[in-house]
């Protein structure tokens, strides 16, 4: 409304000399006119100045006294005239103390009235109100005298205020209606044809923003290099979303007899509830237990009594090697395909924490399922793999897995820190794991594992782990990390 009014006006008339008196001659509130002149000039639809006026305005007394009449006025009216008058004391009763106190003295000094022993009386007839009229002009905003307005300052009937308003012309970008800008070009602006005509809001480049976002942890990057490698690779990635995990996928099913240190609680977590699992294919248990009890194919497996309670037992999954087997063991439940799998994910295990051990984290595992795979296999997808983060200089050396034979594990010369470093275990699966599962005969599968912790703080010049994950994980190191580069020594 106001909006289209002030436009108008600029239109027909150019300029806007005074936004007070605009707003009185048109009837709006000046505030409305003002706040739109403010809005108005900031698309530079119009140009204003700033006029700035000190004004006296009526303090709440005044314009009490305007609307009622002055005090000595008020206290003169309620003097009945004639000769009777009125007493005092019904006088101040009528006027309230207060009234009666500011204004019997200036109607007496007024000679409006008198004040006898028995009785108030009027000496005037009729009498004109010169402080309600010297308030009025006031109001009205028109000069008085500067005696009257030190005298009603001091009665603080008036007070000082600066007014505010603007004088108006026609601004560089004035228009009879503001366009509207708009930010962002819709699909709904190209369909109906608008975007022809649309005006866009400039970009603020000088707009303070914050740049300090979230960050991908060092893990990730990591992870994510590993995980393309494998994609690479042709390697599928394993279902790892199970931190707990029966005893009986965790170990048995890996030949890891039931004695086994690893299965203390001194390296493993049990679960106190729910302690134990509520299902396994049973009749690939039975071939278990036959096994680890009795051996079978060519095995002479380890002649102990197995128990079903231990295998039932919850865990948090020592290794993803667990998942290896639940794969294994579906893929022996069809036709057999050949395949290869590969996981990245977290494990536990009960160990005092120190620079370089956590009891949790993250193992890299990657398995290949064929028929007539040999160790010969495994080492050339090894230099295959580890060729690939750079390390083309490996070395195996034997080592023991229960549920791998033969197994090897990983060196790879460090240029760096001269000298040979383990990078990681590995291994064909036992004829003792893999034909329970129903697997055929020619059927062999390599494996190996490693750690993500390990490359990650190699690349990453970390060494305590405690600051790369974990309660105490050093947040700056986080935010300052580059970009993952696998291929020269990791
Ligand atoms: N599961 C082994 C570990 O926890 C790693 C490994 C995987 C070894 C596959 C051989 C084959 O260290």
């Amino acid at each position: 409304m106001a909006e289209k009014v002030i436009l108008e006006y600029l239109n027909s008339n150019g300029k806007i000399e005074d936004s007070g008196v605009f707003s009185a001659s048109v009837g709006l509130d000046h505030k409305e006119i003002v706040n739109t002149i403010r809005s108005l000039s900031g698309f530079q639809l119009v140009a204003a100045e700033d006029i700035k006026k000190e004004n006296w305005v009526l303090s709440k007394e005044g314009e009490s006294y305007c609307e009622l009449g002055s005090p000595e006025f008020q206290v003169f009216l309620a003097v009945p005239p004639g000769p009777e008058g009125i007493s005092l004391l019904e006088l101040k009763k009528k006027c309230g103390p207060e009234l009666f106190k500011i204004g019997s003295s200036a109607a007496i000094k007024n000679k409006w009235i008198q004040i006898g022993k028995e009785k108030v009386l009027r000496k005037a007839e009729d009498v004109s109100d010169q402080l309600k009229e010297l308030l009025l002009k006031i109001k009205d905003g028109l000069d008085v005298e500067q005696t009257d307005i030190t005298n009603l300052k001091r009665r603080k009937l008036i007070e000082l205020k600066t007014w505010i308003g603007y004088s108006v012309s026609k601004g560089a970008q004035f228009a009879l209606e503001r366009k509207k800008l708009v930010t962002d070009l819709t699909r709904g602006h190209l369909q109906s044809g608008d975007w022809e005509n649309l005006e866009f809001k400039e970009y603020n480049v000088n707009a303070k923003v914050t740049l300090d976002g979230g960050h991908l942890h060092p893990l990730l990057k990591v992870r994510e290099q590993f995980r393309n490698i494998f994609i690479e690779m042709g390697f599928e990635e394993m279902p790892t979303n199970n931190y707990v995990e029966s005893s009986f996928w965790n170990f048995d099913s890996l030949f890891q007899p039931q004695q086994h240190p690893a299965r203390d609680s001194h390296d493993t977590f049990f679960l106190n509830e729910p302690s134990a699992t509520q299902s396994l294919p049973e009749d690939y248990v039975e071939k278990v237990k036959s096994i680890h009890e009795s051996g079978g194919y060519g095995s002479k497996g380890y002649g102990y009594d197995w128990k079903r309670e231990e295998a039932n037992k919850n865990v948090l999954r020592t290794h993803t090697t667990a998942v290896s087997a639940r794969m294994l063991y579906q893929l022996a439940q069809g036709p057999f395909t050949p395949k290869r799998y590969f996981s990245i994910d977290r494990v536990f295990r009960n160990e005092a924490v120190d620079r370089t051990h956590l009891a949790e984290f993250h193992q890299i595992e990657g398995v290949v399922c064929d028929r007539g795979l040999t160790l010969g296999d495994l080492m050339g997808v090894l230099r295959d793999f580890f060729e690939r983060l750079g390390m083309k200089n490996l070395r195996f050396k034997p080592t023991y897995n229960p549920y791998t034979e033969p197994s090897m594990e990983i060196y790879s010369y460090h240029e760096g820190f001269k000298k040979w470093v383990e990078v990681g275990n590995s291994g064909m699966f036992r004829p003792e794991m893999l034909r329970p599962m129903g697997l055929p005969e020619d059927v062999t599968c390599i494996a190996w594992g490693l750690s993500l912790e390990r490359p990650t703080m190699i690349l990453y010049g970390i060494d305590n782990i405690r600051d790369l994950f974990g309660p105490k994980v050093d947040i700056a190191l986080i935010k300052r990390n580059p970009i993952c580069r696998l291929g020269i020594n990791y």
